[in-house]
């Protein structure tokens, strides 16, 4: 891999650490590919349970690669390669935390608004300065942001293209955790472990769960979590088991 770093912890969580840093983590078509193959790869692996992307302290990621965005002729949003990366990284079933040192720009902030769970080192800002080169953040920034934070912030943050501290992004709800930026990794992680102590099926049907409030309409998402509900699983047996032995579940993701 060239563009990025992949480590595995012990307790079933991998890390994945953009690694374009001269670019400020900008993220180029071969970046997004890379994540997506590797996130493909996560999926197919059992004991991958939660994924935790970074950056460096000076950059998250500045956004898409503005370098790129004059090379051929097909609008950089329109790209079927990083169309497809999007896509991937959006489907991704598994919790995917993001813990963010510097800046979250354009795709960089995009990146985080598909992200399950945000931790933020105090020095990190965000923003969505694409309107600064005449574009939008169209990697689904226009209709994630005013669900993350609501019209009125996102309007001010896509149109003006100023940035907002790590303070005001937890305020307004973009962040879960604001920690010293030292920490930033430290934390994202064991918030990672103690998902990947859970069942994996109920973690993966938990989020699938969350992200239709976002998704579908109120009567349709309730009646499709009922169904859910319904779904015994054997871990959900292991786990009631465990409970009233009081012993530690062992999930077996069935
Ligand atoms: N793409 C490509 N290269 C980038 C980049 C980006 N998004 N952001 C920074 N870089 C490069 C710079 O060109 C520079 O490279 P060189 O040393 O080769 O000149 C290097 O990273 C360091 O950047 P700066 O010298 O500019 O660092 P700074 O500290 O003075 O400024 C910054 C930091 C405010 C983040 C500034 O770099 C900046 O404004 N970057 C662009 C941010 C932006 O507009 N992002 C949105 C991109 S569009 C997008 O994402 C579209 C979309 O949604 C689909």
């Amino acid at each position: 891999m060239e563009n990025i770093i992949v480590s595995r912890h012990t307790d079933g969580v991998m890390q994945i650490t953009l690694n374009r840093p001269k670019a400020l983590n900008a993220l180029s078509k071969g970046l997004l590919a890379e994540v997506a193959r590797v996130l493909d790869e996560a999926t197919a692996d059992d004991a991958v349970r939660c994924v935790v992307l970074t950056g460096d302290e000076r950059a998250f990621s500045a956004g898409a690669d503005i370098k790129e965005m004059s090379d051929g002729g097909i609008p950089m949003f329109a790209e079927a390669g990083r169309l497809k990366s999007w896509k991937t990284i959006e489907r991704f079933a598994k919790p995917l935390i993001a813990a963010v040192n510097g800046y979250a720009l354009g795709g960089g902030c995009e990146l985080i608004l598909r992200c399950d769970i945000v931790v933020a080192g105090e020095g990190a800002c965000f923003g969505t300065p694409e309107i600064k080169i005449a574009a939008f953040p169209g990697d689904g920034g226009t209709q994630r942001l005013p669900r993350s934070v609501g019209k009125a912030r996102a309007m001010m943050m896509v149109l003006t293209g100023e940035f907002i501290d790590a303070e005001t992004a937890r305020d307004w709800g973009l962040v879960v955790e604001v920690v010293p930026s030292e920490r930033t990794i430290e934390r994202a992680l064991e918030i990672a472990g103690i998902i990947a102590e859970h069942s994996p099926i109920a973690v993966r049907m938990a989020k699938a769960e969350v992200l239709m409030a976002f998704e579908k309409p109120l009567d349709e998402s309730l009646s499709l979590e009922r169904q859910m509900l319904l779904w015994q699983t054997e871990d959900h047996d292991e786990g009631i088991a465990a409970f009233i032995e009081k012993r530690k579940p062992r999930y077996t993701g069935r």
